[in-house]
């Protein structure tokens, strides 16, 4: 019966595809579209209100609002034909069955973060179905589970759970205002992945439209499609509608510092030293690095400035234990700490000063945004000294305070999951992951190319100290540079191995089983979706 299913829906699927693009004319009145959508919507009446077409007078904001990456906030990047913002499932639904019918790609997204745009921008005719409306979050703190709408923001979760109790939390980003639905897509990691493992070692419930439009829970859609949605990146399966998730405890009281070195407080030894303590560290203590370069006297002579940058769940005196038995150098002391409850480390490491109302964290819209290319690494030797002095030289290279890296430690619970267990791969034997940054705050195209021409530099510099065949990277920090996916719709396994293995390595093979079982007319695809088999 199953398999019957799986027939009839393939042959649907490829009939769709083939409609397309005679279809895809008619988009260019998106009056049919709507139509469409109304017919397929149970609550045909409001739909016209969630979709906003480029004659609409809040087009532009919608489609604005959550962009992060403001290399992609210009007038010739590709605009959708229409953005929907779904209030029920249905109204997804319809979206889904509609792009079919008419033949355009559907792009899907909730926070916006995406590092390379690839929630709202197409190459193709495309819409975008925007999450922003199904926030809701259902905190259970008898059951230490939660109920959280995709399109909520991890900061709009923290706050409330912490609404409801002081000794439950959960393990996400740092930064408040990433969204769920991607973040989840891809793993998401924050200041407790040594004590909890990342956001999808804590997601046991998830709904999903899947490419027929059906409405999926964990039961339904069975084992592998489950799996392959915790890690196996956005955009690729289904539009995830929800998650459920376990709350982890966390103390009532943690203690966070920031102590910053410079080269001439011997930041390179410290920075060396680091390195080798991440795997002897409690899983209590997050302590990441982040590294940048300034001029530091009034002739402008450059420097590096490392900022240990911690957080401990537990008390001051406890956690001065640890960094004297295990980080003696870094010379720690009560006064560089601050004890507070775990909620307000999460202001703390976003950046917020101290006191700062908790309500921060309901805005879904950063006042930071910045140009940027980023890119990730995975270290697995500890790198010697004279490898960090060659990248303070290459910093040196760059404009000040446009570069940065941030190390953070794995080992801990990270080391326990098995590489299979999820598509996320990078556990046990990774010491540390490297952010590679270069964010920048106005400029054309050429100020463009230059920063992003010096990261690639650097980038190409660092293979020899980094993980080697694969060379891994988190597909969080998306990065198409690493490789994408043919977009003329024809499906090549074997140019998107290139980029599949970096992010997911032997896992990329069930990823694509996967998509092929679920998706095997490639309705949900984008530059590095995962692609099925051909078909
Ligand atoms: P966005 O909406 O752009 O979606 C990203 C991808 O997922 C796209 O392919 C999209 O189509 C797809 N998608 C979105 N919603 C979906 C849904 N409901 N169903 C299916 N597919 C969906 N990461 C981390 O692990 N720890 C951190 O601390 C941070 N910090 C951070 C700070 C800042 C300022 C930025 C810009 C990014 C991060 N990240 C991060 C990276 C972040 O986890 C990553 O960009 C996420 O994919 C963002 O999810 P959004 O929903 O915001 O993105």
């Amino acid at each position: 019966m199953k398999m019957q299913n799986f027939t009839m829906h393939h042959h649907l699927a490829c009939l769709l595809l083939f409609s397309g693009p005679l279809l895809a004319f008619a988009m260019n009145t998106p009056e049919n579209f709507l139509q469409c959508l109304s017919l397929h919507s149970e609550n045909a009446t409001s739909i016209s209100k969630l979709v906003y077409t480029p004659i609409n007078s809040s087009y532009s904001s919608v489609l604005d609002i959550t962009i992060q990456n403001l290399r992609f906030l210009t007038p010739s990047a590709p605009k959708p034909l229409l953005i929907v913002t779904p209030l029920h499932v249905s109204h997804i639904q319809a979206a889904i069955i509609c792009s079919r019918q008419y033949g355009v790609q559907m792009r899907i997204r909730s926070g916006g973060h995406d590092y390379e745009g690839l929630s709202y921008l197409s190459k193709v005719p495309f819409v975008i179905v925007d999450l922003v409306n199904l926030r809701s979050i259902a905190v259970d703190v008898e059951d230490e589970t939660a109920w959280v709408q995709s399109g909520a923001t991890v900061g709009e979760l923290y706050y409330r759970i912490a609404e409801k109790s002081k000794t439950l939390g959960f393990p996400a980003g740092v930064c408040p205002t990433v969204g769920v639905g991607g973040h989840f897509s891809g793993g998401g990691y924050g200041t407790m992945l040594r004590k909890y493992g990342l956001a999808i070692d804590n997601v046991i419930d998830a709904q999903l439209v899947d490419a027929q439009g059906r409405l999926l829970d964990r039961e339904s859609m069975g084992e592998d499609l489950f799996w392959a949605i915790r890690g196996g990146g956005g955009g690729s399966f289904g539009v995830v509608v929800s998650w459920k998730v376990k709350l982890v405890p966390v103390p009532s009281t943690v203690t966070v510092f920031t102590l910053r070195r410079t080269l001439e407080q011997h930041a390179t030894k410290l920075v060396h030293q680091w390195q080798l303590i991440g795997n002897e560290l409690p899983n209590d203590l997050f302590m990441r690095v982040i590294l940048q370069s300034y001029n530091s006297g009034p002739n402008g002579t450059r420097t590096m400035q490392a900022s240990f940058n911690t957080l401990y769940l537990g008390g001051v005196n406890a956690l001065l234990e640890v960094t004297r038995s295990s980080f003696p150098d870094l010379n720690v002391t009560r006064q560089d700490c601050t004890e507070m409850s775990w909620i307000e480390s999460i202001l703390y490491f976003a950046g917020f000063p101290i006191g700062e109302p908790l309500e921060v964290l309901l805005n879904r819209s950063s006042n930071t945004k910045l140009f940027f290319k980023h890119k990730s690494d995975y270290v697995k030797e500890p790198i010697p000294m004279s490898g960090l002095e060659g990248m303070w030289e290459r910093f040196f290279e760059e404009d000040e305070g446009v570069a940065q890296m941030i190390w953070n430690h794995y080992g801990g619970k990270m080391a326990e999951i098995s590489e299979s267990a999820l598509p996320f791969p990078h556990r046990a034997g990774v010491l540390y992951k490297i952010q590679h940054i270069t964010a920048w705050t106005d400029g054309g195209n050429e100020v463009a190319s230059k920063h992003v021409s010096w990261i690639r530099s650097f980038y190409s510099y660092m293979a020899r100290y980094v993980s080697k065949s694969p060379r891994e990277a988190y597909i969080n920090y998306r990065d198409i540079d690493i490789g994408t996916n043919n977009m003329k719709g024809d499906t090549d396994y074997k140019r998107a191995s290139a980029w599949g293995k970096k992010y997911f390595k032997n896992n990329f093979d069930r990823l694509v089983r996967v998509k092929t079982a679920v998706d095997p007319g490639n309705f949900f695809q984008h530059e590095q979706s995962i692609p099925p088999f051909s078909f």
